[in-house]
């Protein structure tokens, strides 16, 4: 089966939502979860569900993207992973990783992109006035939350919401979007696929 490793940089609840979808005839399982926070709470829960943890630690290699790189494609060249997943993992790239790792890579972005690309989604979505908001995964390019489109969700902005209450929406959408788009993505399978709060009610 094809190897699968999870970048993260924090919580972890995504990198949870690939590794127990990996069961059973899944065509991909995960190798290894990699963290550049030190005390990344994700990190408890790969180990807890019995995935292999690595920290590459970004503040040594401060000012130098190219040099904390190094040590990540190091790390992971030992992993030899098939598919890298992006989930929550807060560094910005050089083509010095991606290009090392070019088509294998998707990452979760919660907005509905080409919309806010980078950061404070649900925050600019809520100033906006939008009236739906949601999640994208994206194949990994050299330009930020900006490769092919693999997978969008699309959930209701609600009167009163705050940017938490948004995320939390969104977040729920992210654990069934992405890895539905890793199980096809594994399969060979590059068309994007579509989801709405409406259809993914449990
Ligand atoms: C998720 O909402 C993910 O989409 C977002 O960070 C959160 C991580 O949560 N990613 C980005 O903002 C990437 N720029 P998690 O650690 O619980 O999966």
């Amino acid at each position: 089966s094809l190897r699968v490793a999870i970048l993260i940089s924090g919580s972890g609840s995504n990198m949870v939502s690939l590794v127990e979808s990996m069961t059973g005839d899944h065509p991909a399982r995960p190798v290894l979860v990699l963290s550049n926070v030190p005390g990344a709470g994700g990190l408890d829960k790969a180990r807890a569900r019995g995935v292999q943890t690595a920290v590459v630690d970004h503040r040594p290699h401060k000012g130098d993207r190219e040099a904390f790189e190094t040590e990540l494609n190091t790390v992971l060249e030992e992993a030899r992973p098939d598919i890298i997943c992006h989930a929550g993992f807060m560094r910005i790239l050089t083509p010095h990783y991606v290009d090392r790792w070019a088509g294998r890579m998707l990452n979760i972005h919660p907005s509905l992109l080409p919309k806010y690309p980078g950061l404070n989604t649900h925050a600019r979505a809520l100033e906006a006035g939008d009236s739906e908001a949601g999640c994208t995964v994206h194949e990994v390019t050299a330009e930020l939350d900006a490769g092919p489109l693999l997978g969008q969700a699309r959930v209701p902005v609600l009167p009163g919401d705050t940017p938490a209450q948004l995320a939390a929406r969104v977040l729920k959408m992210e654990h069934k979007l992405y890895p539905a788009v890793l199980r096809r993505f594994a399969q060979g399978e590059r068309a994007p696929i579509y989801m709405s709060q409406e259809t993914a009610e449990d």
